[in-house]
């Protein structure tokens, strides 16, 4: 325990670490080394030792299974334990081979930590810090070297080149400016709008058909395009890539999202392919739940809720194009998407 100025302890509950009359502290010292049992004891001593040869001894047993469970337990040729070629011996495999690694790497660093704790030198160093500052002669002698150098270098009499060195630093960073002025003109609201207008028929995507409501069964997905986005159209790839989309028809009385079934034609919702997280095709669809899954991150979205997000790193639904049957039963939209399709941007709202 830490001793008061005047030699006696402090009581219970008070510090131990008294000012002293010039305002500083004391040194408060290390507390008393207390000695572990293996340093005062010399059974414990040997107890220690023996417990560290034996994480030794268990670690080399554990390599000896690795070594003996590579070869006769093995996923296609010899296993002790499951018919060869089985997804058992795999599983067999796979399960032997590891326990016998992670037994042997696992025992050799419990031993070390149980050597060093209980057997390695148990000594308490105190590495005394000195001052950083230099002495005040030190100091001084830097001041004089710097002004000197100032001095010699005749900054002061030369007015001329101290202007032009302040425009020349000043100039420097502007010329970072100049190849801002070369990326191209600003996306303006294309990013707002797809190819995606009003009386424009969802076509298979690749061989351009049209689709009728009646072709889409219950559960299926198409992957489609606007009817007329051709290979002729300006910035084809620009425009296919902003206006994919998928159609998925489920059964509407799953539906929990009215606005979202509103917007589609009895069950059949169309949604953009473009994931909200960072633009992968949400091309995964599965049948019995209904969700769409982005095979980058994972991120799935509830068709029966307006493709709202359930899972993974996109922060918003996918945005859903609406649509209706023309007269002659096709699908058509009835506009293009609500709102930016793919990735948010921090503008996405201005327009509306
Ligand atoms: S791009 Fe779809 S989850 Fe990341």
């Amino acid at each position: 325990m830490n001793q008061n100025l005047d030699g006696s302890f402090p009581a219970r509950g008070v510090s131990a670490i008294a000012p002293k009359e010039d305002g500083g502290f004391p040194n408060p010292g290390l507390p008393p080394h207390v000695h572990r049992q293996a340093d005062i004891d010399p059974k414990a001593e040997k107890r220690a030792e023996r417990i560290v040869a034996a994480m030794f001894g268990i670690s080399v047993i554990g390599t000896a299974i690795f070594i003996a469970s590579y070869f006769v337990v093995t996923p296609t040729g010899t296993n002790l334990f499951a018919e060869t070629g089985s997804t058992s011996a795999l599983w067999w495999s796979n399960l032997i081979t590891g326990l016998g690694l992670a037994i042997a790497v696992f025992f050799i660093g419990a031993a070390a930590v149980h050597w060093a704790k209980t057997l390695m030198p148990d000594e308490e160093m105190v590495e005394e810090r000195h001052e950083l500052k230099g002495s005040e002669e030190t100091r001084a002698a830097a001041v004089g070297i710097l002004t000197e150098g100032i001095q010699e270098a005749g900054i002061g009499r030369r007015p001329l080149i101290v202007t032009s060195m302040v425009a020349a630093l000043v100039a420097l960073p502007i010329a970072i400016l100049a190849p801002l002025s070369t990326l191209g003109p600003l996306p303006g609201n294309k990013l707002h709008h797809t190819f995606w207008r009003a009386g424009m028929r969802l076509a298979r995507d690749h061989d351009g058909t049209p689709i009728r409501a009646a072709d889409v069964a219950m559960n299926s997905i198409f992957h489609v395009m606007p009817e007329e986005l051709t290979h002729e159209t300006p910035h084809y790839l620009e425009e296919r890539a902003k206006a994919a989309t998928v159609i998925v028809r489920i059964d509407p009385a799953l539906g929990q999202n009215e606005e979202s079934l509103a917007n589609g034609y009895e069950g059949i919702l169309a949604f953009s392919k473009i994931c909200t997280h960072v633009g992968c095709p949400v091309a995964l669809y599965e049948q019995q739940t209904h969700h769409m899954l982005c095979p980058c991150h994972q991120s799935t979205f509830d068709v029966t809720d307006g493709a709202k997000v359930i899972f993974g790193p996109a922060h918003r639904p996918l945005p859903q194009l609406p649509i209706e049957v023309d007269a002659e039963g096709y699908l058509v939209a009835t506009g293009d998407f609500p709102e930016p399709i793919g990735p948010s941007f921090w503008e996405m709202y201005k327009e509306k």
